[in-house]
């Protein structure tokens, strides 16, 4: 049928593309950590302990870490069998067909959108701490937060979001290695101001801070009672099932994964390396080492991270926009601090890049098949950059970022990102069966209950999210299929060649 069509795959992935081949398995893993490394760690650990899990965000850590190991083990496959610049819809159009690939391509649209924007609105926060803190300076309410945003009113603009984003677009367009090296400085500097956060914290432990490892569960006092938009959509399912609890609660192990559903912001962007596929010298085996190394990585430093920051101050004084330098404040480690806090800003500002880096190259290839207009596919000749892409998405993540408050953004790249972790896992296995005698040069082992486990933890973890964010995501996939009915069956490169 042709709505399952799937493309031809491609036998030599170090083909000339028209973008330049410049990335080594190094620069890989840079790009990686930089993408992961950031909003989750720096701002979310802190409130998600205080709200949800208490200590046990660390097990919060280790379940969304397994949920993203899985679904990593399974990109490293694809990533490596079948490449280019796509990601997870590249991999989706060669093996489950193209309206699949078309809604793993808008649901990656979606996290790197809203991805940046939230982001962005960290930074502006740090940025904001930062000019206080070394000029003194610091910008009117107005200008720091969008407008109609419940935690700080007043606001009209989130300018240092907003330009921030502009200036990485400039960065983006002018190459890809002049970037990659601009992202390994700041990678270095986050990671430097993590081992000096651990370094100071493991001083200052209290264990007592660590009882109970797990609160008791408990409803909040004053929280909401009966339907409303901010509850899970577990709790929703249980209401009409009676066995809801009567209120809001938090704790206990449905509080692990309430908070395991938020801080798996902390792993996003491990996928972003695969979208490097067409600007990498080897990408077979760049590619697994690339997404399979920086999240490794990341999962250590989190569960010390966040380990350490609940050891070192109660959790329930970690609802701050500065979670990590704010315990270091107060246990009287102030310069060690500040320099955490230029660590966030160089950390935020490389998670961005590289999600925006992933926007681009997404837009490309779904443009380079037809599934979008071509103009979005275009490299400019000089740069070698698609600039169209980088200047529309970026256009669009300026107005999120300008305007639209920063809670509400995580849920929602969140759900798209797992959506697509969901079908990649499920796509792994059709794979096998489907072309089991294309090369794989890199297998997910114990075959097929890695995908397995993926998928079904990466499908509980949404069911933690709002009903709120479920309404949007169920909007943004009905807006992705008119699109796709409307414009991208007629003009998909595929279909001109193969007949509709
Ligand atoms: N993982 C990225 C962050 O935590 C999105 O900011």
């Amino acid at each position: 049928m042709s709505l399952f069509r799937t493309k031809p795959i491609e036998s030599d992935l170090e083909k000339d593309t028209g973008l330049k081949r410049s990335l080594n398995a190094f620069d890989l893993t840079l790009l990686g950590v930089g993408a992961i490394i950031g909003a989750g760690i720096f701002v979310l650990t802190g409130q998600a302990a205080a709200a949800h899990a208490g200590p046990a965000i660390v097990l919060s850590y280790v379940l969304a870490g397994t949920a993203c190991a899985c679904a990593a083990l399974s990109y490293a496959e694809m990533a490596a069998s079948i490449g280019g610049a796509g990601s997870a819809y590249g991999y989706g159009y060669a093996g489950l067909g193209e309206l699949p690939a078309w809604v793993i391509g808008w649901m990656l649209v979606l996290e790197y959108t809203v991805s940046v924007a939230a982001v962005s609105s960290g930074w502006s926060g740090y940025f904001n701490s930062g000019l206080h803190d070394l000029l003194g300076l610091e910008l009117p309410n107005a200008l720091l937060h969008a407008p109609f945003d419940p935690a700080h009113p007043g606001g009209i603009v989130n300018l240092p979001a907003a330009t921030i984003i502009a200036l990485l677009g400039i960065l983006l367009a002018t190459g890809a290695k002049s970037s990659a090296r601009f992202n390994s400085v700041m990678v270095a500097i986050k990671v430097a101001a993590i081992a000096l956060f651990i370094a100071v914290a493991v001083r200052h432990i209290n264990p007592a801070n660590w009882h109970p490892f797990i609160p008791p569960e408990e409803i909040i006092p004053g929280g909401k009672t009966g339907f409303n938009w901010d509850m899970s959509l577990i709790d929703f399912l249980k209401s009409i099932f009676g066995t809801a609890s009567e209120g809001e609660s938090r704790y206990g192990l449905a509080g692990i994964a309430t908070g395991a559903a938020t801080i798996f912001f902390a792993y996003l962007g491990f996928d972003a390396v695969s979208t490097a596929g067409e600007e990498t010298r080897k990408p077979q085996r760049d590619l697994p080492i690339g997404i399979l190394g920086s999240l490794v990585m990341c999962t250590v430093l989190y569960i010390v991270v966040s380990g350490l920051l609940t050891g070192i101050v109660s959790y329930k004084e970690l609802n701050v926009g500065h979670p990590v330098a704010y315990a270091l404040e107060q246990v009287g480690a102030h310069t060690a601090a500040g320099l955490i806090s230029v660590g966030a800003i160089a950390g935020l500002t490389t998670v961005m890049l590289v999600m925006f880096f992933g926007q681009s190259r997404v837009l490309f290839a779904i443009s380079r098949d037809g599934l979008l207009p071509k103009f979005f596919a275009k490299v400019h000749p000089k740069t070698q950059t698609p600039l169209y892409s980088i200047v529309l998405s970026g256009s669009v993540m300026v107005l999120l970022a300008g305007f639209v408050p920063l809670a509400k953004l995580v849920e929602t790249a969140n759900i798209g990102t797992l959506g697509a972790f969901v079908i990649v896992s499920i796509g792994v296995i059709v794979m096998r069966k489907k072309r089991p005698e294309i090369v794989r040069p890199f297998k997910v082992p114990l075959f097929p209950l890695i995908p397995i486990v993926g998928a079904l933890s990466c499908f509980y973890l949404t069911l933690n999210l709002s009903m709120l964010t479920w309404v949007e995501f169920a909007i943004w996939l009905v807006a992705g299929l008119v699109i796709f009915f409307g414009y991208s069956r007629s003009h998909s490169v595929l279909a001109l060649e193969t007949g509709p």
